[in-house]
């Protein structure tokens, strides 16, 4: 598709004439009252509120919020402050998972309710040299990741049926990982790795699937496996509990080649 000269003239001039256009009652602006929003015509605007206190994890705002009929009513009970989600440094601990080779950290509508309203979500980790993302899925959410600091080993399986993907991300190569798959994430580097994810539900929600799949009963977990499990010579009752806390310590051949110890 292109344009001929004379078709951009037309443009032209239309531009010129709108630019030219007498602007917009600035004065009838100022005068509408902020205190009166809404109304037909009107042209006044709901004031940002002034409560102290954090937007994080705070439910009364949260279901004020989830209760607000229009995306500006929801913006009327929200700070400046509160459109701000700090992944260095966030509030709580309800929004980190913390193991010993990194974190995670979620913006979630819990702890960012200003997702609220935007069916979107978000997770930077802050993976140590060999950092594992233990095996997961998140059962409301595609993930889209992408390292931004070094790089990430991946794989994910899908459902029944279906083979493993394996796949290396380099610094901002990014991965997709559909909802409900189970997927892990390492860094296979003696450096950090950092990665931001996003996905496309505000409560994506996380299950690991070793800590999960160990939680049920023992003779669950015996007969879908065919037989008893024993790792490192302690039986399912004895290894839930060594079952690492995720960001765990990754693979051998990693904490090998970057001479770190396995706990
Ligand atoms: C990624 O992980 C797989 C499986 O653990 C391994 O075979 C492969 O060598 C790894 N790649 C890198 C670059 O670490």
């Amino acid at each position: 598709m292109y344009f001929r000269a004379s078709t951009l003239t037309i443009f032209a001039t239309l531009a010129t004439s709108i630019l030219a256009a007498p602007a917009p009652n600035k004065v009838e602006e100022r005068q509408a009252t902020p205190t009166a929003p809404g109304g037909e015509g009107e042209r006044g605007v709901e004031p940002a509120p002034t409560y102290t206190g954090s937007a994080y994890g705070n439910l009364e705002l949260i279901a004020n919020l989830i209760t607000a009929p229009l995306q500006a009513d929801r913006i009327a009970l929200l700070r400046d402050q509160d459109f701000k989600f700090d992944f260095r440094n966030p509030e709580g601990r309800l929004n980190v998972a913390t193991g010993n080779a990194g974190r995670v950290v979620v913006a979630n509508r819990k702890t960012f309710p200003a997702l609220i309203g935007t069916g979107s979500g978000m997770a930077m980790g802050f993976l140590g040299p060999c950092g594992f993302n233990t095996p997961h899925t998140h059962p409301r959410a595609t993930e889209l990741n992408v390292p931004v600091v070094g790089r990430l080993n991946t794989s994910m399986i899908l459902e029944n049926g279906v083979r493993v993907v394996n796949s290396l991300a380099e610094t901002f190569q990014l991965h997709a990982f559909p909802q409900g798959a189970i997927h892990q994430e390492f860094n296979p580097d003696c450096g950090e790795t950092i990665f931001v994810a996003g996905f496309n539900a505000e409560d994506f929600g996380t299950s690991q699937v070793a800590d999960n799949f160990f939680k049920l009963p023992s003779d669950v977990i015996a007969a879908s496996v065919g037989g008893n499990i024993v790792v490192d010579g302690r039986d399912v009752d004895q290894f839930r509990s060594t079952i690492p806390a995720n960001v765990a310590i990754g693979v051998e051949e990693c904490l090998a080649r970057c001479g770190l110890a396995k706990r």
